[in-house]
């Protein structure tokens, strides 16, 4: 297989796994440390590097998925509030390996649009998807629960311009994964020209 069909096929076969779907496996720490590294090389207008990332394990995994909790009852009318998705936020730790937090660290005094910072950073985010679905690593980048909200900012210590981008879990699955599928076709995403 020459590289760009290693690649296609890793891009092609990667796909999200709730949380709900793995087995509590742990994932050695120097895979995580290789997925960092995997989006420390994204691409950066004006080389500004706005992806951090903060890492749960452990205990730590444990606490966050509490607190996330904590912070849906907190934060939710009590109209919309449900025991079950309060539940589901404390339990995600109990499966998941690590949780890294992906945020976008605001450039101060630079001309590069937060769109733009934003962009990178999900290309970050990418990296992190494909290189664990090319180490079998089930992941899932979530912007659920709390994610988008101020009082998780708070929560991470992050200033009011940085931007949550998601949750990533990660651990492993016995499940078989599922055939990827898209719902518009390609030729309707494209304008081509000659
Ligand atoms: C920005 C972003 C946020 C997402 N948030 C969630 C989420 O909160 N919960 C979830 O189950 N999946 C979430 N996903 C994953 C999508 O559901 C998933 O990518 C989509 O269903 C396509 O499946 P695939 O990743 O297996 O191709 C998110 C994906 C992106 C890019």
């Amino acid at each position: 297989m020459n590289t760009f069909e290693t690649l296609q096929q890793v891009v092609r076969n990667r796909r999200s796994t709730k949380p709900a779907d793995m087995n509590g496996k742990k994932i050695d720490n120097i895979l995580i440390r290789h997925l960092l590294e995997l989006a420390d090389w994204a691409p950066t207008h004006g080389r500004t590097e706005p992806w951090r990332f903060i890492v749960y394990e452990n205990e730590a995994k444990q606490k966050f998925c509490h607190g996330h909790a904590d912070l849906y009852k907190a934060n939710t009318d009590p109209e919309k509030f449900t025991n079950a998705k309060y539940e589901k936020l404390q339990q995600q730790g109990d499966t998941v390996s690590h949780i890294i937090i992906v945020y976008m660290k605001r450039t101060q005094n630079n001309s590069i649009p937060a769109l733009e910072e934003i962009a990178a950073v999900s290309a970050a985010t990418q990296n992190i998807l494909l290189g664990a679905a090319a180490l079998n690593i089930a992941a899932l980048w979530s912007t659920g629960g709390m994610a988008h909200h101020d009082s998780m900012k708070k929560f991470l210590n992050l200033a009011d311009e940085d931007v949550v981008i998601g949750l990533l879990y990660l651990g492993y699955s016995d499940v078989d994964v599922k055939e990827g599928k898209r719902n518009v076709l390609l030729e309707n995403k494209v304008v081509w020209n000659s």
